[in-house]
């Protein structure tokens, strides 16, 4: 299993120290969730921090983007070196242009679907993508509950991949924690994102290595 942390439930008055744990961890990848109080009822960081972020962080950016109109962001996005960009299906009239110019720019395309989002709105454009994120909670916050029906929808999700030969990966964001993780893990997820189960564990470390032997 692939594992990326959320930095969401990381202390803000001290993410050097957050971040260094990371780099020491098996963490494949950070997740960052970036809000606009727009499409989502929240604000959370945004390129100023990311970039700090960026200066010191070792594992590859997995940038999650919860905000109206992603694609006017591409190549700053790309500026950070980032290296998987996720944008949601429900904030993007072009999706298929827009996963084009996320490619061309040089990072992997990700499309979230919001809980309510069905997996079919990606059918025609599956084997465009490098990444499908199943959001398990509505955007927004962390230390939410995981919704169950996010497991059926993996199984959809799957299925669609193998019968279409895309080579998405499969990545859930919400409610992950030692049970959902193996629950998700049996389901065929790729990759977990995981923040308070990460931040809030006494050892992160050892809550990533839970993660990543599923
Ligand atoms: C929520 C974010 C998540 C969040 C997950 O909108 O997309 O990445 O950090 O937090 P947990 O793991 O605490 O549910
Ligand atoms: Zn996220």
């Amino acid at each position: 299993m692939l594992v990326s942390p959320s930095l969401l439930a990381a202390d803000f008055s001290n993410l050097g120290k957050d971040i260094e744990i990371i780099n020491n961890s098996e963490a494949d990848m950070l997740h960052l969730d970036v809000m606009d109080g727009v499409f989502v009822p929240n604000i959370s960081f945004g390129f100023p921090v990311m970039e700090a972020v960026a200066e010191v962080c070792t594992k590859p950016l997995d940038v999650h983007l919860m905000i109206v109109e992603p694609e006017k962001w591409i190549s700053q996005v790309r500026d950070l070196g980032a290296d998987i960009m996720n944008i949601h299906q429900e904030t993007c009239t072009h999706l298929y242009s827009t996963v084009c110019h996320i490619r061309e720019a040089g990072m992997k395309a990700g499309v979230t679907l919001c809980p309510a989002t069905p997996v079919s709105v990606l059918e025609d454009i599956i084997t465009e993508l490098d990444m499908v994120l199943l959001m398990s909670v509505e955007p927004g916050f962390g230390g939410q509950k995981f919704i169950p029906h996010t497991l059926e929808k993996v199984r959809r999700l799957r299925e669609l991949i193998d019968k279409t030969g895309s080579k998405a990966l499969i990545e859930i964001d919400g409610g992950v924690n030692q049970k959902t993780g193996s629950e998700l893990a049996h389901a065929g997820a790729d990759i977990l994102v995981a923040g308070s189960y990460v931040f809030k564990a006494p050892s992160p470390a050892e809550a990533i290595a839970t993660l990543k032997s599923y």
